[in-house]
Formats: structure tokens, C-alpha cells, sequence
């Protein structure tokens, strides 16, 4: 039931680097006419018209769809997909990729996401919930280190904390539920087992029933090489993931991909849109760490450049409920992604500092994160600036060409992790 029509005006929510990724390819398929961003980012005027409204504003983005029109709305970050902005969107009539609020909950509540986990029999981290202090740091005094503490409710990509000793786990349970580090989110913890082995991620579209996933990729979450550093939203992304072979895909699908889905059909809220599985392989087999109810950031606009069909058919088909019809096909290829961020970041960082880019080398995309067009040029406008996103025949390539490609690019106290690809590229060399 695609729409017939060859002139849609398609509205994407969002302003970083992996709406950037998206819109630019929505923007090369013949049947968009018109591609509005709200608000897009500097590099993302050159391909769409931008809007200053914020992705939680709901009700601007809402009265926003309604004077345009809008045909087709993609919803990817994850607050207002929490707040309810597919809902709204759906009931003006407007068709929308993205879950509903209560789909969403997979990711906004991580104890709502924990019990499905734990009624459905998938695979995860043993947990207990908390909703008081008291209880949390009772649990926490006698369990077995080292334990994770995590806020139930969206924090920034930063409300898990992996305690090695009791102290930390008391400081966390303390962080989250006293002090209110996050606000609500906090004001229900969980405290979870320790899990060991490579992390994988793994991007789906969905239309609630059949499940089809993207390739698989690694993402390099701590702001320093090595794994060492803080958290931050992602510094790097190389894909495929060599951890992630046929057998354990398989047993993915068959153990947490299916699983899930039908889980959140039959709990009533049927999920659609991108569902993202964060897995970690552990020796007792893949276990599900979290859920996203989007595609991850910078994993969307890595994997994407490989995928051969049509992302807008994908798109339309989870809400059409036609994915099992559509073609989705991805390339052998590798991709690699290097971010390049403003110096302090994930801390605090100067923003407005000019940026030079050069065309890069065919293979490359310069993918605009945390920019703004001024008339001197594209000054800094965010931690994550820009990625590097090179694709090439093999990792080792695709891993070689983006470092090769980091200097057509700079700006002041410009930093980025030089060993993004370097686990996986050491896996295959083993
Ligand atoms: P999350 O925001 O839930 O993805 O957690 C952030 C990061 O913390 C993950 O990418 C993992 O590296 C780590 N992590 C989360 N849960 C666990 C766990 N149970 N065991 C070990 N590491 C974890
Ligand atoms: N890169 C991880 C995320 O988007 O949550």
C-alpha cells in the first residue's frame, strides 16, 4: 500500500547526526517533494528546509504538520517518541514512523523493559527494582560485585553506572534516587548482574510482526581510547560487527528478535518503527543490555549507507504493515564511522568555533552532527560536530579510508578516538 503519489512532503524530527544520515537519504528518493527538518542542523540545509522548532515541543511540531502539510513523519529521537509524538501525530491523520508512547516505554522505562524480558523468557542480565533508597542500598550491601545501577527512565545515554566496589554502588543508588542526578528518572532504579563479552548493536525495522534487522555494527561508547573515559553518546561505529556471525544472528532472531515483538503485541502495544537491540555475547549466549526505541546515534547513519533498497519503502512499510512484502536489502560492504567532537565533550565544551571541511574523497560522506550555518561559514553548535563515514569493500578499508579522511575537517580543540574499529578489526585478524 505504498502511496501512489510521486510529490510527498516528509517531516523529519530531529537535529544530529543521525537525522542528518536519514534525511539526506530520503532526500535522494525521487518521490519526496518536499523534506522539512525540525530543526535540522546547519549541514542538513542543504538538502532540507529547517525549521526552528525542538523535537519536544510537540505541540509546534504537531501545528507545524497540520499548516504544511505533512504526508509522512519520521520521529527518531527518543524523547519525544517517550512524550507521545508518533500518538499525536497518527491521530491528525498523519502516518508516522516511529512507535507509539507505549511501545516507546521499551526504552523510556528500563524496569518496564526488564520485566517483558523477564515474563517472555529473553535473554538479559538478572535485576532487582527499586523504588526506594532504602531498599536499593539494603540490596546493594550484601550482592555480588561488580554490580550495574541504572535509572529507569531516559537519562541522557548516562544513567548506568558499573560498580566495581560497594562504595560506587551506594554513590549511584545515592546519585540517582537522592540527589535526583536525572530528575524522575532516577526515582526508580535497577541493579542489575555484570555481564562480560563483546557488545553488538543491532538496528530492526518493524511493523510489529515481522522483524527485519539492518547490519549489525559496533559502537564505541567512552570518550577515550581503549574503553577508558566517560560515557558519552557515541564516539565511533564500525559495521558490520564481526562478533555478530550467522549462527549467533540466528539464534537472535529466534531467542530476542521475534521474542520481542511478540511480546509487545501481546502486552498491547504493538511496536513499530526502528528497534534497536543492544546485545552483549556472553558466554551463556546473547543477552539483551537495553532496548531503543530509534535508531542509534551514530550507528543510523552508519549502517544505513549500506543498505541497497529504499529506506522511505522500509519506512512506509512498518507503518503500513506491509514489511514482510518489502524488499530490504543491505551490501557486503563495510562502513566505518569516526566522530569528531568538540574538545571536553562529554563534559562542557566551547561552542561557535569556525569549522573548515573540504570535499572528501568519493567512498566518504561528511555527515554534519552538531553544526550551524552562519554566514562565515558552519561554526560548532554541539559536542558531537561531525562524522567521518567512509564505506569501502572491507572493514580494515572502510576503517583506513575515514581516518584518512578525518583532516578534511577541523576546528578548534577538535578531538576524536583513534582506535574506533580496533577490537573488531583485531577479532577478524584472529
Ligand atoms: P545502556 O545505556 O543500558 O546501553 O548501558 C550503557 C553501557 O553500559 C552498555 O553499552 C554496556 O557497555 C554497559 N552495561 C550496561 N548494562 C550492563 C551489564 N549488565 N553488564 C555489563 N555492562 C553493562
Ligand atoms: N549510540 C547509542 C544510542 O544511540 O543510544
Amino acid at each position: 500500500m505504498l502511496p501512489e503519489r510521486l510529490d510527498m512532503n516528509i517531516m523529519v524530527i530531529g537535529g544530529g547526526g543521525r537525522e542528518y544520515g536519514i534525511a539526506k537519504l530520503l532526500a535522494g528518493d525521487p518521490r519526496v517533494e518536499r523534506l522539512y527538518a525540525l530543526p535540522g542542523n546547519g549541514g542538513m540545509e542543504e538538502f532540507a528546509e529547517c525549521f526552528p522548532i525542538k523535537a519536544t515541543d510537540l505541540d509546534g511540531v504537531c501545528a507545524f504538520a497540520g499548516e504544511y502539510p505533512v504526508d509522512f513523519a519520521v520521529v527518531t529521537p527518543d524523547d519525544p517518541l517517550a512524550m507521545g509524538l508518533a500518538d499525536r501525530l497518527r491521530a491528525m491523520g498523519v502516518p508516522c514512523f516511529g512507535p507509539s508512547a507505549a511501545a516507546a516505554r521499551i526504552e523510556a522505562s528500563k524496569i518496564f523493559s526488564k520485566e517483558l524480558m523477564k515474563k517472555y523468557g529473553i535473554p538479559t542480565a538478572r535485576a532487582e527494582r527499586f523504588d526506594s533508597l532504602e531498599a536499593a542500598l539494603g540490596f546493594v550491601s550484601n550482592a555480588e560485585l561488580p554490580l550495574v545501577v541504572k535509572a529507569d527512565g531516559l537519562a541522557l545515554g548516562k544513567g548506568v553506572f558499573i560498580c566495581r566496589t560497594r562504595e560506587e554502588a551506594e554513590d549511584a543508588c545515592r546519585e540517582l534516587m537522592e540527589n535526583r542526578l536525572f530528575g524522575a528518572s532516577g526515582d526508580r532504579v535497577l541493579v542489575e548482574e555484570f555481564l562480560e563479552g563483546p557488545e553488538v548493536s543491532v538496528l530492526s525495522f518493524t511493523d510489529g510482526k515481522t522483524i527485519v534487522p539492518m547490519v549489525s555494527s559496533m559502537d564505541h561508547k567512552t570518550a577515550f581510547e581503549g574503553g577508558v573515559g566517560p560515557n558519552t553518546g557515541g564516539m565511533g561505529v564500525i559495521a558490520p560487527n564481526p562478533f555478530y556471525t550467522e549462527a549467533v544472528a540466528e539464534e537472535c532472531m529466534e531467542r530476542i528478535f521475534l521474542p520481542t515483538i511478540r511480546a509487545m503485541e501481546a502486552e498491547g502495544c504493538p511496536f513499530s518503527g526502528c528497534l534497536y537491540f543492544g546485545l552483549m555475547l556472553t558466554k551463556d549466549g546473547p543477552k539483551v543490555i537495553e532496548y531503543n526505541c530509534r535508531f542509534g546515534d551514530p550507528e543510523a547513519q552508519t549502517v544505513l549507507p549500506l543498505m541497497e533498497t529504499s529506506l522511505l519503502d522500509a519506512m512506509l512499510a512498518c507503518e503500513n504493515g506491509t514489511l514482510k512484502e518489502t524488499p530490504v536489502r543491505f551490501s557486503n560492504k563495510a562502513a566505518a564511522n569516526v566522530v569528531l567532537v568538540s574538545g571536553g565533550y562529554p563534559g562542557s565544551y566551547k561552542k561557535g568555533l569556525p569549522i573548515s571541511i573540504d570535499t572528501p574523497d568519493e567512498g566518504t560522506q561528511i555527515v554534519h552532527a552538531g553544526t550551524k550555518r552562519t554566514e562565515e561559514g558552519f561554526v560548532t553548535a554541539g559536542g558531537r560536530v561531525i562524522n567521518v563515514v567512509s564505506v569501502a569493500d572491507t572493514l580494515e578499508e572502510a576503517v583506513a579510508e575515514a581516518y584518512s579522511q578525518v583532516n578534511k575537517v577541523s576546528f578548534e580543540n577538535m578531538f576524536y578516538r583513534r582506535d574506533v574499529g580496533r577490537t573488531a578489526l583485531d577479532a577478524l585478524a584472529e
